[in-house]
């Protein structure tokens, strides 16, 4: 079976770090998201297609010192088609019924079962479904009794919430529903093909465990704690000379010293950590934190700085960029 992981997005709202990276290689504890979606693809998937569009050279890079157990196929989008656009492009490569999942969703549902789902069903697509109390950021999804779905509406206003569940970016779907997507321009999914095909039957899949999708900083950082949540002991068990919160994920080639790191941080390879104060944060690769600085619910982009006594809360600092000593910055998208 073919697996579709939808990856050509700009990612506009992991800004700055998407400018130097697809969203795609954004490492969700220290390893890059199109990871996590193909170690959820189920044993029955023996080729993955990458639609891509958006930096699309960085994640070949990627893929090429790798080897993969599957086969994988890029497939490049020479402008971002959307999430329907970049299914329609796949005519001719994609065979009978496939998978699609967006790249950056992190959950327990079981693939396996979706197609088993979806086939016992017999509709032109099946979608998993997710439930949360504030529906308004998402698509939201009514079914019957049946599963069989009803209605959707893509990101409803307050007054418009007919459901609590949601669209949760991962789908089986029959060959047939790409000719109901029109051609050779930007197409989304979720605004313009589910609406009208669910006369030929669409169902959805609730399930329960865990979801994040993380297209956002405070998804990114839930999706983090989610991930942290989950992992096994051994990974907490660096013995750093620092006041550490569980859960955290150091990796080994960082230095950390003094200060306190935790709880729900990730600090990646070759980083740097000195006498600071770190909680609900990421740190990629190579990023440096001096004496007396504190990050918060913040993810630090590879090789960058944050200087001497300096607060940062609820901000993206870019790849390389740096917030100066004793500086503060809250909420804020920092650039290098
Ligand atoms: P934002 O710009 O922050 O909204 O991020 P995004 O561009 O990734 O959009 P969004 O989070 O809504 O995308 C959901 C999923 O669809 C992600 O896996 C994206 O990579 C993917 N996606 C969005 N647009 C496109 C596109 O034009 N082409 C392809 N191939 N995938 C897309």
């Amino acid at each position: 079976m073919q697996a579709v992981i939808l990856a050509g997005g700009l990612g506009t709202r992991l800004r700055p770090i998407t400018y130097s990276r697809p969203k795609a290689l954004v490492p969700l504890l220290n390893r890059p998201m199109i990871l996590h979606a193909l170690d959820a693809l189920p044993a029955v998937v023996d080729e993955v297609i990458i639609a891509a569009s958006y930096m699309v050279d960085a994640l070949e890079r990627f893929f090429s010192g790798r080897r993969e157990s599957r086969r994988i196929t890029f497939v490049e989008e020479e402008e971002p088609l959307g999430t329907g656009g970049a299914l329609r492009n796949l005519e001719g490569t994609l065979r009978g019924r496939f998978l699609a999942l967006n790249v950056d969703v992190i959950s327990s549902v079981e693939l396996e079962g979706l197609v088993a789902t979806h086939k016992a069903k017999g509709g032109i697509g099946t979608l998993a479904l997710w439930e949360v109390a504030q529906p308004e950021a998402y698509g939201i999804v009514d079914i019957d009794e049946d599963g069989r779905v009803q209605r959707f509406l893509e990101k409803p206003a307050a007054d418009e919430v007919f459901s609590h569940w949601i669209n949760a970016g991962a789908y089986v779907f029959e060959e047939a529903l790409l000719d109901r997507i029109p051609e050779g321009r930007p197409v989304s999914l979720e605004r313009e093909i589910f609406p009208v095909v669910l006369s030929e039957g669409v169902y959805g899949l609730p399930f329960q465990g865990y979801w994040s999708d993380a297209g956002t900083l405070g998804q990114y950082l839930d999706a983090t704690r989610i991930l942290l949540d989950r992992q096994t002991g051994s990974e907490e068990a660096a013995e750093i000379p620092s006041e550490v919160i569980p859960p955290v994920a150091i990796d080994p080639s960082a230095h950390v010293t003094g200060g306190s790191v935790g709880p729900y941080v990730a600090i990646g390879a070759d980083s740097r950590v000195t006498e600071a104060h770190l909680s609900r944060s990421v740190l990629l690769e190579r990023a440096v934190v001096e004496e007396g600085a504190a990050v918060v619910d913040s993810l630090i982009g590879a090789g960058a700085t944050i200087e001497r006594d300096a607060l940062v809360r609820e901000c993206i600092v870019g790849d390389g960029a740096s917030v100066g000593i004793g500086s503060q910055r809250v909420a804020e998208q920092v650039e290098s």
